[in-house]
């Protein structure tokens, strides 16, 4: 979790570096901290509980000059949120600052055996151990801080992106990583930027280099970058391209970056499918499918693992890989499949799905599915991140940075490029007749325009949404593939408005959730026109049975329902599989519009961070 910012060469480092923490605040914002070395190489490091613009008031009127700096937004896992445990850490003498994102596990011995050697610790993270396990080293062998950090990492167990700088060299950051993301921006004079996505590099350059695990940099003003390895082997950095425009990172108008990403869904969906989906030749081509064609379609069966959000859209691409190709699938929550010591194949697929490309959980099932031979496919956001790295092929969903802590335009990418991928392996395994191929095609490409549509619900929710505010549970029913869709808006609302939420199969009702239906329960039901619409009226009138108020998502012109339930909300109508792409926009503006109700901080939900790299 937690956001790394660093600037070394001879700009103000402050201002790059509170800019940074802003575009990274997404990813924790319990406390912050800024360290900077100025020209009398002094080290200031000021530190605070709070989001970033309690760091910046808190830095007015005190010394933020200097070139060279480094700074943290934090999400704790070890220690509560406090100024104290706040990042950077320094260490005894106050010749080093450090800031960490990751968890240090064997932080407890490391410890007890430096209080032991007299070392004195400030805070109770588990980072702070690192600061003064690379002094105490420099300090006993007489070590540069590059040589201190090779050798304290030898020692230590865990996961970490680091950053550190040296009062005695005020032109140099030394920076490490094992498992947590670090990315360095290459300047143009030899300066360098340092962030745990691209994002805050950006506006500066566009020459970036991803650290890969075990990799440390030296970041030294107007020298070339000097990459090696704990044991000082040279690395071989490789500069990559960024693409990332400074309007994708922005509001752009919009009071959240969760309600510009709802709206900007159409076009996120056009550009997920540009150059893949050929209406006219009535062909779908995904690179890693024509690259591993073998691999994919002799799939015995395909597992899919994925966490929260991307574990939904999981479910969704169960049934459409069983419906249209007929392999089997099963879809693991990453963080129960990595420790549960799973049955996996040489001829299995494992499809690894995460908008960020960095959670934790979902990075070691990788690991465990690589080594037990299995084939890993990646469905990813973020572009270089861990999980396209580590995954032996896999496809972008390509729909942009997405900052708003809730997931919502990487949802509907995912599901919109899993639905190609089906599409493109039944193809290829003949497993579906090509008048259907052809049709679902056609529906797929015509889905943004369908967006569009489901879009203009948003004032008659806005409208709706103060009814909820009051609240305290809610249902969310569905069945089929808008099932998982169910499980999503509930996630959703639980997310940011904090009202309890459960989504479930609509049929399941009946064997207990029933129990809690009285006339205070809202209970949104998905109940367009498909398959089990008839079933799912039945269900709707379960609940009005019991004095449930029902505000049901149905295709437009539909008049059965509209009868029954307290509010009907009309959506375009759709292939029965691709449903969810559409039902899921109402459930967002929902979740939002309750929340804005609510007063409560849409984009920085409490409790939250936007990618969990820690498990
Ligand atoms: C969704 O709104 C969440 N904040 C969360 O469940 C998220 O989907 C999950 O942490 C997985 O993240 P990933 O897609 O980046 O792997
Ligand atoms: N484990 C560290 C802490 O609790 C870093 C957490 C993070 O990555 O934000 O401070």
């Amino acid at each position: 979790m937690c956001g790394i910012v660093g600037y070394v060469g001879k700009k103000n480092a402050y201002s790059i570096l509170i800019s940074g923490l802003k575009r990274l605040e997404y990813r924790g914002y319990d406390s912050a901290g800024v360290a900077m070395i100025n020209v009398q190489s002094e080290l200031n490091i000021y530190k605070t509980k709070g989001k970033v613009d309690d760091l910046v008031a808190f830095c007015d009127e005190k010394d933020t000059t200097g070139t060279i700096g480094i700074a943290h937004t934090r999400w704790a896992t070890h220690g509560e949120p406090s100024s104290k445990n706040a990042h950077p850490h320094v260490s005894a003498s106050g010749r080093l600052a450090l800031i960490h994102n990751g968890i240090i596990e064997n932080y407890i011995t490391l410890k007890e055996k430096l209080i032991d050697r007299g070392v004195q610790f400030r805070s109770v993270t588990d980072s702070e151990v690192l600061v003064q396990l690379i002094e105490y080293i420099m300090q006993s062998n007489e070590l540069d801080l590059l040589e201190a950090v090779q050798v304290a990492l030898h020692q230590v167990i865990g996961a970490y992106a680091i950053a550190i700088l040296d009062r005695e060299h005020p032109d140099t950051i030394v920076c490490a990583r094992q498992s947590s993301p670090l990315v360095v921006g290459l300047g143009k004079d030899h300066d360098y930027y340092l962030a745990s996505d691209a994002s805050p590099i950006a506006e500066y350059t566009d020459k970036v280099v991803y650290l890969n695990d075990g990799d440390i940099a030296v970041l030294q003003y107007g020298k070339t970058l000097k990459m090696v390895n704990k044991d000082n082997e040279t690395q071989q950095p490789k500069v990559k391209q960024i693409d990332v425009s400074l309007g994708q990172l922005e509001k752009g108008g919009y009071p959240y970056f969760m309600l510009k990403e709802i709206f900007e869904q159409p076009e996120c969906l056009r550009d997920c499918m540009r150059g893949r989906i050929n209406v006219e030749s009535n062909r779908i081509s995904l690179s890693a499918v024509i690259d591993y064609r073998e691999k994919l379609i002799n799939a015995r069966r395909i597992i899919i693992v994925a966490c929260g959000t991307s574990w939904h859209a999981g479910l969704i691409g169960k049934q459409l890989f069983e419906s249209l190709c007929r392999i089997p699938v099963e879809v693991e929550y990453a963080s129960e499949f990595r420790y549960r010591n799973p049955v996996i194949f040489p001829d299995d697929v494992v499809i690894a799905i995460s908008q960020s490309g960095e959670t934790a959980d979902t990075l070691a099932a990788i690991e465990l599915a690589s080594k037990s031979g299995a084939f890993v496919f990646g469905v990813c956001n973020a572009i270089g991140a861990s999980i396209p790295r580590q995954t032996q092929t896999g496809v972008y969903i390509h729909v942009g940075p997405e900052i708003g802590v809730a997931s919502t335009k990487a949802f509907t990418g995912q599901v919109t490029t899993l639905s190609m991928l089906a599409l493109c392996l039944a193809q290829e395994r003949k497993s579906i007749p090509a008048a259907m191929y052809q049709e679902m095609i056609k529906e797929l490409a015509s889905i943004p325009e369908k967006l569009e549509l489901a879009l203009r619900t948003n004032k008659q929710i806005e409208q709706l949404a103060p009814i909820f505010t009051y609240a305290k549970n809610c249902l969310y029913l569905g069945r089929g593939y808008n099932y998982p869709v169910a499980l999503e808006g509930a996630l959703k609302l639980k997310e940011i408005s904090y009202i309890h939420a459960e989504g479930y199969p609509a049929a399941e009702m009946k064997h207990g959730p029933i129990a809690l239906i009285d006339s205070e329960m809202p209970v949104f039901v998905i109940a367009t026109r498909d398959r089990l619409y008839d079933k799912v009226i039945s269900n709707i009138q379960e609940v009005r049975a019991r004095g449930g108020r029902v505000t049901a998502l149905v295709t437009e012109g539909d008049e059965q329902i509209s009868k029954l339930a307290d509010y009907v909300i009309e959506l375009p109508d759709t292939l029965e599989c691709f449903q969810p792409l559409i039902a899921s926009i109402p459930l967002q503006l929902l979740a939002y519009h309750i929340a804005v109700c609510k007063g409560k901080d849409v984009d920085r939900p409490r409790n939250l961070a936007k990618s969990v790299t820690v498990e």
